[in-house]
């Protein structure tokens, strides 16, 4: 039987028996479990195979929460939240003394946002107790933007996917850390670095890139390789000549706009036909999910245009991309 349902007052009464529920957001599905609960939380590290140090996101149903959850709310932070939530910010903040370590990793930080999707808003304001959601994929797998992929990962670990559809933004949350209470970025995401920068100025980002994980402590998640086919994936400036470069083999690309003419090639994904970043942000993950059912024997992504999503695109499909 599937355990895909749109029943909130089910994830509801599972969730207050300290059971985790897999739950629709804006950015990709979450696997959810009560902030309180040692056995929740527990649960969650476990079915994901996910390190302890990890932390974890808190997500809340509103603003008017965020005092409970952090000691202290920087101005600038204050600005981000009234500008973008609900939706895919997240802040990194000093915690309240009453948020488990379990949670934060044992850091004095805790991760915080309003995910902006009907069904979890309604499910946080059925519940007395936020809720703690990692992506709901194996640790360092691709993550889930569909309540059938999460159902594929998880069938035999979970009890419930809560069904909201496929998600809009397809990308995870933009997490935002505060140093000397100035905001720093820790991961691009869903949220356009400008659109960041037209609030609060110009912000440092403190993102990890290939091959330099050990340089950041701020989002101990940042993993060089994360959200990775199975499959070998390359990125490429040049999809023709990066084809050229494999004769012979079974080839699978994924390309932003432009269908690529070539014979050779297994299938191909185009993200936007029309160039909208927004509509390639949420097409990519279930795309290099799709590639790498195709028995291929090498997905070659296209680079996109830094700026704007593109930039947090170039991102994942770097981690996606990188030989570890
Ligand atoms: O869009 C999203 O953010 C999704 C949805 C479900 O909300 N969640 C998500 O969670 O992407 P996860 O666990 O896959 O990624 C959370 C990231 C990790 O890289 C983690 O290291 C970082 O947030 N993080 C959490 N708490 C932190 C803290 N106190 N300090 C620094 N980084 C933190
Ligand atoms: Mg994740």
């Amino acid at each position: 039987m599937s355990i895909i349902s749109k029943d909130i007052a089910k994830a509801v009464q599972l969730l207050n028996d300290e059971h985790i529920v897999a739950i629709p957001t804006e950015t990709v599905y979450g696997l959810a479990g009560n902030i309180y609960s040692e056995k929740a939380i527990t649960s969650i590290f476990e079915t994901k195979k996910r390190p302890f140090f990890n932390p974890l996101i808190v997500h809340i149903s509103s603003i008017e929460q965020l005092p409970n959850i952090v000691a202290h709310i920087p101005q600038k932070a204050q600005l981000l939240a009234e500008a973008f939530w609900p939706g895919p910010i997240t802040l990194v903040l000093k915690k309240q003394n009453t948020i488990p370590d379990l949670i934060t990793g044992g850091k004095d930080t805790v991760a915080v946002r309003v995910p902006n999707h009907p069904t979890t808003l309604e499910l946080l304001k059925q519940l007395d107790f936020p809720l703690a959601a990692p992506s709901a994929n194996p640790f360092s797998s691709i993550s889930p933007t569909t309540a059938a992929h999460v159902e594929t990962y998880f069938k035999d670990d979970i009890k419930m996917v809560l069904d909201g559809g496929p998600c809009t933004n397809g990308i995870e949350s933009t997490i935002i850390g505060f140093e000397n209470d100035d905001p720093i970025i820790y991961r691009l995401g869903s949220t356009a670095l400008e659109d960041i920068e037209a609030v609060v100025g110009k912000i440092e980002i403190k993102n990890t890139v290939k091959g330099e994980t050990k340089d950041i402590p701020n989002a101990p998640g940042m993993l060089a390789r994360h959200y990775a086919p199975s499959t070998k994936t390359i990125l490429s400036n040049n999809i023709l000549e990066a084809i050229e470069r494999y004769p012979s083999k079974r080839i699978g690309v994924l390309v932003f706009k432009t269908e690529i003419e070539d014979d050779n090639l297994k299938t191909q994904i185009v993200l936007s036909k029309t160039g909208d970043l927004a509509e390639a942000a949420s097409k990519l993950y279930d795309s290099l999910l799709q590639l790498d059912q195709h028995q291929l024997d090498i997905i070659i992504a296209e680079r996109f245009p830094d700026s704007g999503l593109g930039k947090s695109i170039n991102d994942r499909l770097q981690r996606a991309t990188v030989d570890a």
